[in-house]
């Protein structure tokens, strides 16, 4: 794969080095010439052909959805942002009084504060701690031995310590105790690997601003076909119920499939900027997108032990991601991140390291321009 023929396709590399993908990404030129195309149509035609123009893309986009992470186009609705996925679960749910939601204490508050909401109604958040930036396995095992464990919901890599949580044997374990498993995929969703099958995930949410390269506002919500009837639509609408474009009859038979998660008009430039974003991830095949991202955060890990930084991302086998987080000793991480912007690279702060998270654009002398900076 030649990577360099990518950068034409991220004129944002001619102005700054990215490294923050964890945190809101560039788009692409393709990402922005499907924008163009919509407001191209909208300008010029208005709706005049929604089906064959906006609808038409909007159910290409979910097939691709789908295709990214092993489902099917049914079991896929668009959302708002990863927050809004996690809440239809958590608000969806008929939970019983006493019920356990596990969680880490490494979680970014959108897959928190939803569960927390449960408080009212009885449900317990057990917030397992993390250790070293990573979420124990035992940990995970003790406390899904509790015969009130009813579902685990994590992130597949957690924002702070870029730790790559082993979703296969998380997904495996829940299985086996009947316990819902529930995915906050957006810190690595068009970065690494997910496939709701094999790591038996029934529930997925991620928005569409980080590693898929798309724009804000607009994600994707998985829910496993055979989970449909246990999360109830807590906002019904038009949209949700069964041959929708009858209007004038009333009824709420609810769709058969994700989309009676989507009760109103979608954000379509979003999901034509995110079906162009999806295209480019799988043209280039996310194993291969993997590759080429672990390599550059290999790169960049070698370099800050080199240059005695701490590192605070775990980066066993399985492990790593393509989140880098460390300090400099002595020195205040916002300092060291004003260092690097002084240097014409965006990184991050976060849970007190300075996080870097390059994509598959990136190159290896973007990163050394990283280590000669500190
Ligand atoms: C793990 C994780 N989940 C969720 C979000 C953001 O959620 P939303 O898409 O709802 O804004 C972030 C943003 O940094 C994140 O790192």
């Amino acid at each position: 794969m030649n990577w360099n023929r990518t950068r034409s396709w991220f004129p944002v590399s001619d102005e700054v080095v990215y490294l923050n993908h964890a945190g809101v990404a560039p788009i692409s030129s393709r990402a922005a010439d499907a924008l163009h195309r919509y407001s191209a149509e909208a300008t010029r035609w208005g709706a005049v052909h929604y089906d064959a123009f906006y609808d038409r893309e909007i159910e290409r986009v979910r097939g691709r959805a789908a295709a990214l992470i092993g489902a099917t186009s049914d079991e896929i609705a668009f959302v708002k942002n990863t927050t809004e996925g996690l809440g239809i679960v958590a608000n969806g749910i008929d939970w019983k009084r006493g019920d356990e939601i596990l969680t880490c204490d490494l979680e970014y508050p959108s897959n928190v504060y939803p569960w927390w909401e449960l408080r009212d109604r009885g449900v317990e958040t057990v917030m397992l701690a993390g250790r070293d930036g990573r979420l124990p396995i035992e940990m995970v095992e003790t406390a899904l031995r509790s015969p009130r464990a009813r579902m685990l919901a994590i992130s597949s890599v957690e924002f702070g310590s870029g730790a790559h949580n082993d979703l296969r044997t998380l997904g495996e374990m829940c299985r086996e105790r009947g316990v819902l498993f529930c995915v906050d995929a957006i810190q690595s969703l068009g970065c690494l690997p997910i496939d709701v099958e094999s790591m038996a995930i029934d529930f997925l949410s991620a928005d569409g601003h980080k590693w898929l390269l798309s724009v804000e506002g607009c994600g994707i919500f998985y829910c496993r076909s055979s989970a449909l009837e246990m999360v109830r639509p807590r906002i019904v609408g038009w949209r949700s119920v069964t041959n929708n474009e009858d209007f004038d009859t009333y009824h709420t038979e609810l769709q058969p499939s994700a989309g009676r998660f989507e009760e109103g008009t979608p954000n379509t430039p979003g999901i034509f900027a995110l079906g162009a974003a999806i295209d480019l991830l799988l043209e280039l095949g996310i194993p291969a997108i993997s590759k080429r991202v672990l390599a550059l955060t290999d790169h960049l890990v070698d370099g800050l032990q080199a240059s005695g930084a701490d590192l605070r991302s775990p980066r066993g086998p399985i492990e790593s991601s393509g989140i880098v987080s460390f300090t400099m000793p002595g020195c205040d991480p916002a300092d060291t991140l004003q260092r690097l912007e002084v240097a014409g690279i965006s990184a991050a702060v976060r849970r007190g390291g300075v996080r870097v998270s390059p994509h598959f654009y990136n190159t290896e002398a973007e990163i050394d321009r990283l280590l000669r900076a500190l």
